[in-house]
């Protein structure tokens, strides 16, 4: 909760002979959203009040008192008893009002050299810095999840569908790592970004740079940012790092929410190929039966909004002239929400599908059904009987009408009825027909036979740092 204690003098308020209203002061405070920044904050300010101990801008003794301060803001925030004041509009203020409320007037110092805007966007980087780690991680254990149960299903017989129409049979172990492909590019995203982020605006000031000695590339080393950005102009007010950030997010979650839709379809009860735990399951307040996906379902939905902060952030920044605009405190909000619901889609994907028990009688009946080997007879017909590939289609064709009329699948015909349409067929034909053998024989790289799949769970399980089986 942020406390409203009334109105003091504000920060900047020197020129000033009258106080905000309070409208004013409710659309212009940002502390309930930037005081995620707290931490960030003083860990700028600590790097600042050191490199202008060390450059004479500042005494040492200032600035022990600067540090020691900071220790007690910091043990207010662990403790939870920070005042979070509205009147003091943002973390940076409030944080500063704080220090100088402890130490007195060394506080008033820490500020030499320094402006809000470079200040929060410090703050912004690293935080977003932690953020773009933290979620990569959690894809990653996504992705682990995902490949044990690939290993475990190597071998089970699942249709894969076009168009949501059956089109051949695939293994579910495949079906699983094509998700562990997308996750994998995800997070190369999320790195990318993460690393193009890593450079330090401190020391741009409110645009224009600072007259005062001051050493950027020891605050840039100080909080672990490659190197001082070099325009401050640039420094100040891009956002690009955030929208990328956002950009990346978008995008993993788009694949958390195509997951998400497997899981509705597949755990129906036409499908019946999933069966959710209890634990990530709901009722239905009317219908006992139901048994409702809803976390799939929810990803489903936040994956828009994630995209819609995207655009927002975008939105926001599109028509901002340079350098610094307040269109551009709102950025935290966006970034904030969105990553915090990445984080609850990855980690309700990873619980649903750990503990999501797979039918595999129910996925093989359905992979035999809607004549989902009719390739494997064509590309029999072109391998042994010398067709070419358009001929074999037709013949195929013709094969899976003579089985939709009698009501059966291809491998259930007569060979004499077969005979009827292709003289030449002999009984070796059934060989190729079951839905085992139509995924045994795909084994070109990156198909679906149980043997790749078991390579690639193999590699995987050795890049994602996981115990060989
Ligand atoms: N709370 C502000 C933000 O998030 C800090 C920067 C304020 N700068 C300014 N020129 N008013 O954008």
């Amino acid at each position: 909760m942020v406390s409203k204690t009334g109105k003091g003098q504000q920060i900047w308020g020197g020129r000033f002979a009258a106080q905000p209203s309070d409208i004013m002061q409710a659309i212009n405070a940002s502390i309930d959203v930037d005081r995620r920044l707290a931490r960030e904050d003083i860990a700028g300010s600590r790097a600042h009040a050191d490199m202008l101990a060390e450059q004479g801008i500042i005494t040492e003794p200032d600035n022990q008192a600067i540090q020691s301060g900071l220790d007690l803001v910091l043990e207010e925030l662990n403790e939870g008893n920070f005042p979070f004041r509205l009147e003091f509009e943002d973390i940076h203020m409030n944080i500063e009002a704080r220090l100088q409320e402890l130490i007195g007037d060394p506080a008033r110092r820490l500020h030499t050299a320094r402006s809000r805007n470079d200040q929060v966007v410090t703050d912004f980087r690293l935080w977003t810095r932690g953020a773009l780690g933290e979620a990569s991680a959690l894809l990653a254990r996504l992705q682990r999840t995902l490949v044990t149960v690939a290993d475990r299903e190597t071998e089970t017989v699942m249709p894969g569908f076009t168009h949501l129409q059956v089109a051949q049979p695939v293994t579910l172990g495949h079906h699983m790592l094509a998700y562990v492909e997308m996750f994998e590019r995800d997070r190369a995203r999320l790195r990318d970004a993460a690393q193009r982020l890593n450079e330090s605006p401190l020391g741009a000031c409110a645009l224009a740079g600072t007259g005062f000695p001051i050493d950027r590339d020891a605050t840039a080393e100080a909080l672990g940012f490659e190197r001082p950005m070099a325009n401050s102009l640039d420094a100040v007010s891009a956002r690009d790092f955030a929208l990328e950030a956002l950009a990346a997010l978008s995008i993993a979650t788009t694949h958390l929410s195509r997951l998400a839709e497997e899981i509705v379809v597949w755990s129906s009860a036409q499908f019946g190929f999933v069966r959710l735990t209890d634990a990530w399951s709901t009722g239905s307040s009317i219908m006992p039966q139901k048994r409702n996906p809803d976390a799939a379902e929810l990803i489903r939905a936040k994956a828009s909004l994630v995209t819609g902060h995207y655009v927002a952030l975008q939105g926001a920044i599109k028509g901002l002239p340079l350098a610094y605009a307040k269109d551009l405190q709102d950025d935290k909000r966006l970034t904030f929400e969105a990553f915090d619901t990445f984080v609850l889609c990855a980690q309700a994907m990873a619980g649903m599908v750990e503990s999501a028990a797979f039918q595999r009688d129910r996925m093989r009946a359905s992979a035999a059904q809607g004549f989902s080997t009719a390739t494997d007879l064509a590309d029999y017909l072109v391998r042994v009987l010398d067709m070419p590939f358009r001929e074999a289609h037709h013949v195929t064709g013709r094969l899976v009408a003579v089985a939709e009329e009698a009501g059966i699948d291809l491998a259930e015909l007569q060979l004499e009825q077969m005979q009827a349409v292709e003289a030449r067929l002999t009984n070796d034909i059934f060989t190729v027909l079951s839905v085992e053998a139509s995924t045994r024989s795909r084994q070109s790289y990156g198909g679906t036979s149980p043997l790749r799949v078991a390579e690639q769970v193999a590699q995987w399980r050795q890049r994602l740092n996981m115990e060989q089986e």
